[in-house]
This record gives C-alpha cells, structure tokens and sequence, in this order.
C-alpha cells in the first residue's frame, strides 16, 4: 500500500488550521514563524518557500530574513539573539546548510531552545532522547506521524535505519526504540561503514532508508511484507522537466514497491511531512505547549 504523504499533510494544515482559527477566536495569538535563509542554495530555496505557504495555510504569521552568503557569523548571531527577544515571534529556523565560515553548531546553540521549532539544539535533542515533551526534528517526526495515521504495527519489530545524521537517523532511531507507539521496536543502525548492510536489511520488518544515495535500497535488500520509508530527496538532473531536475529516493521503488506491506514514495512521501512537523511545532510553540 502507498503512504499518501502529500494528502497527510493536507489534513494535517487543515486540523492545523482550524486550530489557530478557535485560538484567534478566542482571543488568542496567532502564531508566528520566522526563518533566516542565508544564500541561494536552490534546495534551501525551495524548502523555505514551501515553509511559508504551508504557514499561510495553517493561518500563521511567517516572516521571511534573508542574507546574502558573505553575512558574517556574528551578524548572523546577532539576528538569532533579536530573534530570541522578539515577544512576537513564536519559533524560529536558521535553514542549514550555512557557507562553511559560519559555524552552524554556534548558530543552532545560540537559538533559545523554547523557540527552537526545528528541534536541533542540544537541549531538545536531549529531551528527546530521554522521552520528555520537547520539540522533535521536523522529518523523523513526520514519519512517526505517517506510522500512526496509517496504523502500522512497530511493538516487537525489527527496524533497521540507514543513516545516522544528527537531523534523521539519530533521532529517528532513538524515536522508534522509545517505550511507545509509534516505538517499541528493536533498532539497527546502519552507515557507511556497516559490514553486511544487505543481511541487515534483509531481516528488518520497517526499513527507514535516510542515507542519501538515490536507489540505494534494492529489493534483493527487502523481506518480503516490509514497511520501506525512503527520506531521500537527491535531486538528479532530468532534461524533461521544466526545472531540469527530479527528486530522487534512497529505494529502488518499482522493484522495491511490490515486495512492501506499504511504502512511501518521493516526491509525496516524507517531504511534504516534514515541512508539517515544522508548523506543528510551531503551533505547540505558539501555545507555549512545551516550554513558558
Ligand atoms: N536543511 C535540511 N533540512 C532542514 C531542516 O529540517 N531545517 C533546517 N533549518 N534546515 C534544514
């Protein structure tokens, strides 16, 4: 079965949306998004274009702060300070990557963690890892979110990851062992330097395939039933579309689709649900859900 990612997340800004109406209604503060985009990566581009949209059709304010890619560090820090003062602003992103003169693990620990709607400060990343409400990293979240709305099974599964970056095969990981639906499932790390990451796969009931190499997962690697959640997003040039390229999955997916309980595609799988995971955290953060 396909995982409608795309329509999840429709359903999800609308329940989003209906929300901040009732809050607004009763007197309430709509909340408000910021986002810094430093450059004009065209993958950073697109994504903080989309995060303002989905921001309209959840009803939030968004604004938008731009900086060519020469900004020094300190400037930058300087914004994340104001931004970290600013009453009226709920939450906000610093879009990574960063040029390499600006050190993005300074950026990330100068936001404060109450604002830190991405979830990638120490602070919330420890809170995380220890089951106490905080906000979690837009796309593992967002995968928990397609588990539970699709009711599938994890307690007592074998899961395996690829990947182990700080943003999604970390915490997805940590998320997927905690006690817990969508959790209780005994998790398996793989990287590039995993001996044997076939045999790995092969054994694994929910495969979550976050390790950016397009068509990585073939269906030789797949047990036959398995759920596949394929996080790539590697863009490939493709001469027949309008913008020359395509997006491009970890998981080979017409070989890989037949053998699969259920699996996501790309694009419409975990993309737009990431982005989701984003205005839920910034509608707890208007709340003030997790932290005063
Ligand atoms: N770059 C890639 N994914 C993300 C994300 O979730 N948040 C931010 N701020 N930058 C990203």
């Amino acid at each position: 079965m396909l995982i409608d990612g795309k329509a999840t997340a429709a359903i999800i800004k609308q329940e989003i949306a209906k929300e901040v109406e009732e809050i607004v209604a009763n007197g309430g503060k709509r909340p408000h998004l910021a986002a810094i985009l430093v450059g004009h990566d065209g993958g950073s581009e697109t994504y903080v274009k989309n995060k303002v949209i989905a921001c309209e059709a959840c009803g939030f304010t968004s604004t938008l702060i731009r900086y060519e890619s020469d900004v020094t560090e300190e400037e930058l820090l300087k914004k994340v300070e104001e931004l970290n003062n600013d009453a009226d602003i709920d939450g906000f992103i610093v879009q990574l990557p960063l040029p390499a003169h600006i050190s993005e693990q300074k950026v990330i620990e100068a936001i404060d963690y109450r604002k830190d709607v991405d979830g990638f400060h120490p602070i919330n990343v420890g809170r995380m890892s220890i089951g106490l409400p905080c906000y979690i990293s837009a796309t593992p979240n967002g995968i928990l979110e397609l588990l539970k709305r699709y009711n599938i099974e994890t307690k007592g599964k074998k899961c395996v990851v690829l990947g182990r970056s700080n943003i999604v095969g970390k915490p997805m990981a940590q998320l997927m062992m905690q006690k817990n639906y969508p959790g209780d499932t005994t998790v398996t790390v793989c990287h590039s330097h995993t001996n044997n990451i076939k045999e790995e796969c092969r054994q694994a009931d929910i495969i979550i395939a976050a390790i950016g190499i397009p068509n990585f997962l073939t269906a030789d690697m797949v047990k036959e039933g398995a759920v596949v959640i394929d996080v790539g997003t590697t863009r490939v040039k493709d001469e027949t579309r309008k913008s020359g390229f395509r997006l491009n999955g970890d998981v080979k997916f017409d070989e890989v689709a037949p053998k699969c309980s259920y699996i996501t595609p790309v694009p419409g799988g975990v993309g737009p649900m990431t982005i989701c995971s984003l205005m839920k955290n910034t509608l707890s953060a208007g709340k003030k859900e997790f932290y005063k």
